[in-house]
């Protein structure tokens, strides 16, 4: 679809020139790259350049192989990549001749100093400022993509104005609300996009560019102004939302477990109010993911610097339950197979943080795993998207340490020994005495029980962390089963964990 005439007369009309409207996106992660992909497919008199300071990164979003794996994207990035649409390591090039600076790089939690294992580290973001002041040569609207602290945007405007040359930068608040794996879907359609601004004339000019943007697809009653702080403050708001959501209904499992309720049962019941509704009420062995926890971290700091105790300590709580979830997973594998696991061969099924996506970022799998080899199990994991590398790289990896641009992260980690990747889960759960089911991947569902079955230890136990499986098939074949927040086989009962 092509950018409507009044629309692309509108946008050039804020940077007072008719010619291309060109956007620079710096970070070709999984925001950037998907994002901007949208942009130059729906507005393709739009030049969008995506830049990257990794060059592996942008080798691979240039080839065949894209860098990440999300339903939809390739036939995306086909259509207009070399169209117009670029992927580039020419950082400083793109920034200079950009009209609209997109800025979606890492915003790691610190692990070091002030605030550390909480506040935000805005080291990347402060070098892309840095790099923007430094080679513009013309006014330039500068556009947070990144999850940042309220209050990031004055700081930015801070580095900009005072290295500014003359030069005008308008500074917008734009968060992303898309999820991986329906990430084209949140694209195309989103629930909202919302831009934050200045309420100046010029703040107000700067909001109304980017808003033409999104409105060649987006309708317009979609689209939210608001001022930079209510922008910066509500995505860290609707992710601390969504996942007390999970942690609600993750503490009511435990209930469930101790009572002989069962929680799909509940959390259906719950999710008629038309108030509560069916969104994220699925119990599971914890939500992972790059951004739910750190930014719940961040948002506990920022109430902690405002002399916020009891609100910090409210949304602290959202992790523990997250926590204590994953503890309480493990603590039921080790319960229920005589109190130790050492040497046994437990299969993984399923390491991504959830179904269709690569992605491992703080993977719940991550700590169920090293639980298990904490009581010195041999683990055997299949996941149809995650490699045998990263899957070493996480179980080696120092916590937080993730969240840095590949070149910055260690190397070449030493493999752990007690565990084997495979490519086939009958291969992964040949022999085994346990399979722990990690992520929700629907081929799972399929898979053949009984054969899996006759080849594996007996007693033979399958613990269900995302509740997809038929647990009354599975016990007629001979499992034990254990179902998150699931009425308890009598073999659990007699043997209970304590997290
Ligand atoms: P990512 O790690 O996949 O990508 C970030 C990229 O930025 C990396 O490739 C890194 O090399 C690059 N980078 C860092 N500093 C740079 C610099 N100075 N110049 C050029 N490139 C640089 O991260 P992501 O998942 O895309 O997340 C980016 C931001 O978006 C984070 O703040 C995150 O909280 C937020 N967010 C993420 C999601 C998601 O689903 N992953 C959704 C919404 C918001
Ligand atoms: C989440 C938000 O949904 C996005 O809106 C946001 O943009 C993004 O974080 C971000 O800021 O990074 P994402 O983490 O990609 O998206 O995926 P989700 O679908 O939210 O799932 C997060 C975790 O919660 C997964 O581990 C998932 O398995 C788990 N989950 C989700 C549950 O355990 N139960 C549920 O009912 C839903």
């Amino acid at each position: 679809m092509a950018t409507p005439a009044s629309a692309r007369t509108k946008i050039a009309c804020y940077i007072k020139r008719e010619k291309m409207v060109k956007i620079c996106c710096i970070g070709a992660g999984y925001v950037g790259g998907p994002t901007m992909a949208v942009i130059a497919l729906k507005c393709p008199s739009i030049e969008v350049v995506v830049v990257d300071i990794s060059i592996a990164r942008i080798a691979a979003w240039n080839s065949e192989q894209l860098p990440i794996y999300e339903p939809g994207l390739e036939d995306v990035v086909k259509q207009c990549r070399g169209r117009n649409l670029f992927f580039s390591t020419e950082v400083e090039k793109h920034i200079s001749e950009a009209d609209i600076i997109f800025v979606s790089v890492n915003t790691p939690t610190k692990t070091q100093g002030l605030g550390a294992g909480k506040a935000a580290n805005l080291t990347y973001w402060e070098s892309a400022a840095r790099m923007i002041a430094d080679v513009s040569k013309s006014d330039k609207i500068v556009v947070e993509k990144s999850t940042v602290p309220v209050k990031t945007a004055e700081a930015i405007e801070k580095i900009l104005n005072h290295n500014s040359n003359g030069i005008n930068f308008q500074i917008l608040s734009n968060p992303e609300f898309l999820a991986e794996g329906t990430a084209i879907q949140d694209l195309f359609k989103p629930d909202r996009v919302l831009i934050g601004g200045r309420e100046t004339p010029e703040g107000q000019k700067a909001i109304k560019a980017l808003r033409d943007i999104y409105a060649t697809w987006v309708p317009e009653d979609r689209i939210i102004a608001t001022n930079l702080w209510s922008a910066e403050l509500s995505k860290l708001a609707a992710n601390a939302i969504l996942a007390q959501r999970i942690s609600s209904i993750n503490a009511m499992s435990a209930l469930c477990e101790a009572t002989g309720a069962d929680v799909t049962e509940v959390a259906y019941a719950v999710s008629k109010d038309s108030r509560i509704g069916p969104k994220f009420l699925n119990a599971s062995v914890g939500f992972g993911g790059s951004c739910f926890q750190k930014d719940i971290l961040n948002l506990v700091y920022i109430c902690e610097c405002n002399g916020l105790p009891e609100v910090a300590n409210y949304w602290k709580q959202v992790i523990k339950i997250n926590d204590y979830q994953k503890t309480r997973f493990v603590n039921r594998v080790v319960a229920s197979m005589f109190n130790t696991v050492s040497g046994k061969k437990i299969a993984i099924l399923g390491f991504a943080f959830k179904k269709d996506t690569g992605d491992t970022r703080e993977t719940p799998a991550i700590d169920v795993c090293k639980g298990l080899l904490g009581d010195k199990a041999n683990i055997s994991i299949y996941d149809p998207q995650v490699t045998e590398e990263q899957i070493q790289r996480d179980l080696s990896m120092n916590k937080f340490d993730w969240d840095h641009p590949i070149h910055l992260q260690p190397m070449s980690p030493t493999a752990v020994k007690e565990v084997t990747v495979t490519w086939d889960a009958y291969q992964a759960t040949n022999g085994a005495h346990g399979i722990c089911i990690l992520t929700e991947w629907d081929e799972f569902k399929a898979l053949d029980y009984q054969k899996i079955y006759d080849n594996m230890q007996k007693p033979a136990f399958i613990y269900d962390g995302r509740n997809i499986m038929d647990v009354e098939k599975l016990r007629k074949i001979g499992f034990i089963v254990y179902s998150i927040g699931k009425p308890l086989d009598a073999w659990l009962k007699d043997m209970p964990a304590v997290a």
